[in-house]
Order: structure tokens, then C-alpha cells, then sequence
């Protein structure tokens, strides 16, 4: 009878371990995809903000397309990129998404509505002058921080 028992404790223990595995490995695809998004993301504002520091020469339609692809990209659905589980509590260095955004749902939508309606304001003026893109770009970047700061674990 104890030998049945600790067998099927161990048995229960494998599973465990298989099913936190097969967990891990279905959220591949979706944490590369936020990321990707971010990546995007990155590239749009490295743009915008190398014109507004002046380390870029202000082009009025590079301006426009990277405010442009900024907007769009705050209006995907991404939430099946964000499924519950797929946290660094979870997942370990494979993410760097805290597990809080799940945990203080919906903070994390509200922060991503900031974002968007900075962008709205950016969309409105990046091509119309340097001046115009100057008054929006912070805006922006502080939402971007501003969810990076509670959300985003700091990189090791
Ligand atoms: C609503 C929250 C939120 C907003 C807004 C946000 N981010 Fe992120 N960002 C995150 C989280 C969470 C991660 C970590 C994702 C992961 O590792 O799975 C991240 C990761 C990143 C990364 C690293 C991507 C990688 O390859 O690991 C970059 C770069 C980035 N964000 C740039 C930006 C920029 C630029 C903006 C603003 C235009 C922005 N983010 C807006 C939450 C946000």
C-alpha cells in the first residue's frame, strides 16, 4: 500500500513537471511575438527621437511614417500575446514580464491606453515640424516608461 502511495506521488510529481514544461513551451510563440512588437516599437521611437535630439536630420514623412506605425502597432488586439502564466514568475529570463500585470489587471490596459492617446497627439503634429514632433515625443515616452517602470523587470 505505501509503495502504491509513493509511486503515485512520484507519478503525480512528473506530470507536474511535464505539465509546467508543455505550459512553458506553448507560450513561445506568444512571448516572441509582444516582444517582436516591442522591437517595432523601439525602432519607430529610436527614429523619432534621433530627430528630435537632432541626431537625425527631421524628415517630415520618416516622421509621420514612424508616428504612423507606432499608432497602428498600440491598436493591434495583442492580447493573446499576454496570456496568464506566460510572467517571469513562470517562465524565469525567457521573459521579462512581471507577473503583476496579471495580478493588478487592469492596470496594465490602462497604461496602454496612455500610450495610445499620446500617440494620437504625436500622429497629429510629427509631420508637420521638428517643433510639432519636440512637444508630442515626451509624452510618449513617458508611457512607454510609465508601464516599463511597474511591469517590466529591470534587464540582469
Ligand atoms: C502596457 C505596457 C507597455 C507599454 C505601454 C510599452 N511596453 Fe515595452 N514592454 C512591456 C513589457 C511587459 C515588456 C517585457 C516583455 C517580455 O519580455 O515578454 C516590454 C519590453 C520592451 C522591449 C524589449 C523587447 C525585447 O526584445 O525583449 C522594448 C525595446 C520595449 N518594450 C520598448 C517599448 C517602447 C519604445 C514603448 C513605447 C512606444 C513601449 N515599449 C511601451 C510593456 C510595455
Amino acid at each position: 500500500m505505501l509503495k502504491v502511495l509513493r509511486n503515485i506521488a512520484i507519478a503525480t510529481a512528473a506530470v507536474a513537471v511535464l505539465a509546467g514544461g508543455a505550459q512553458a513551451a506553448g507560450m513561445e510563440k506568444p512571448v516572441a511575438a509582444r516582444k517582436a512588437v516591442m522591437k517595432l516599437n523601439s525602432f519607430y521611437m529610436s527614429q523619432l527621437g534621433g530627430m528630435a535630439k537632432g541626431k537625425m536630420a527631421y524628415d517630415a514623412k520618416v516622421a509621420q511614417g514612424a508616428a504612423n506605425g507606432l499608432l497602428a502597432l498600440a491598436r493591434l488586439d495583442t492580447s493573446g500575446m499576454w496570456l496568464k502564466g506566460s510572467g517571469n514568475d513562470v517562465l524565469g529570463n525567457k521573459t521579462r514580464a512581471k507577473p503583476e500585470i496579471w495580478s493588478t489587471y487592469p492596470e496594465v490596459a490602462n497604461k496602454s491606453k496612455a500610450l495610445k492617446a499620446a500617440l494620437e497627439s504625436l500622429v497629429a503634429v510629427a509631420g508637420t515640424g521638428l517643433e510639432g514632433l519636440k512637444g508630442a515625443i515626451g509624452a510618449v515616452g513617458k508611457s512607454c516608461g510609465g508601464c516599463h517602470k511597474p511591469f517590466r523587470e529591470k534587464k540582469k
